[in-house]
């Protein structure tokens, strides 16, 4: 087994308070939403700690973002320029976890850490960072205080959209959470990319490629 060091600290941290914050704000979303059908918190309290919650994601997004601007490591992130090469890498990683991995094949794509992710992850990644939880922050802060953000809100086009728009980001980013963790298994063993992402080196079989 050859070690490289993918995930470095700054990351690392950002993505475990990112992972922990996100279920604590998907179980007391669903309290506050849906808080007729289960009671485990009063919902005075699932207010309070999903704000909570809600401002330690918008300071951890700045975090992540502040790491990638100073390192300048923001490319990893960024799709091939070339449309034909991007579609085509794509392609190869969908054949490969819908077929080539039940037949013991090796993964198309090598992680290094200034390429370390593969098509499929980029455009996945690039859309969550970039677009997906902006989007999620700055709805549930206008929500957070509905007065003082009332010029953004009527500019959003209401309070009815701003709250539709964090209802249905919310729905993709909870699928988007079975999808992820089941691929996070796909390591040579079933935790080896999990655990790479508390120490920062991932184990790839020199003998694979
Ligand atoms: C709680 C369950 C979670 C587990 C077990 C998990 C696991 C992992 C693992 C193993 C990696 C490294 C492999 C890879 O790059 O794909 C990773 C990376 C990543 N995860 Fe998660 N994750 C979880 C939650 C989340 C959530 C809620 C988000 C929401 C935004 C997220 C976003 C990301 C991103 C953007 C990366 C790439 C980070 C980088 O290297 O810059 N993860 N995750």
């Amino acid at each position: 087994m050859k070690k490289i060091y993918l995930h470095p600290l700054p990351i690392r941290i950002w993505h475990w308070v990112n992972a922990l914050s996100f279920l604590m704000l998907i179980f007391t979303g669903l309290q506050i939403r849906y808080r007729d059908m289960m009671r485990v918190m009063s919902f005075e309290t699932s207010v309070d700690v999903h704000n909570i919650f809600g401002f330690v994601l918008i300071f951890n997004f700045f975090i992540w973002l502040l790491y990638y601007v100073i390192s300048g490591k923001l490319k990893i992130y960024i799709p091939a320029l070339s449309p034909r090469k991007f579609i085509e890498g794509c392609i190869r990683q969908a054949i490969y976890y819908g077929y080539g991995i039940f037949r013991g094949e090796p993964n198309p794509h090598h992680s290094t850490p200034d390429n370390k992710f593969n098509p499929m992850q980029q455009m996945a990644y690039l859309n969550i960072m970039a677009m997906f939880l902006p989007l999620q922050l700055l709805t549930g802060l206008m929500m957070w205080d509905i007065k003082g953000f009332s010029s953004w809100i009527t500019l959003a086009g209401g309070i009815k959209i701003v709250d539709t728009v964090h209802v249905l980001i919310f729905l993709f980013f909870s699928s988007f959470l079975f999808v992820h963790i089941y691929l996070a298994t796909l390591g040579h063993t079933a935790t080896a990319h999990i655990k790479a992402m508390f120490t920062g080196f991932e184990e790839e079989d020199e003998h694979s490629h």
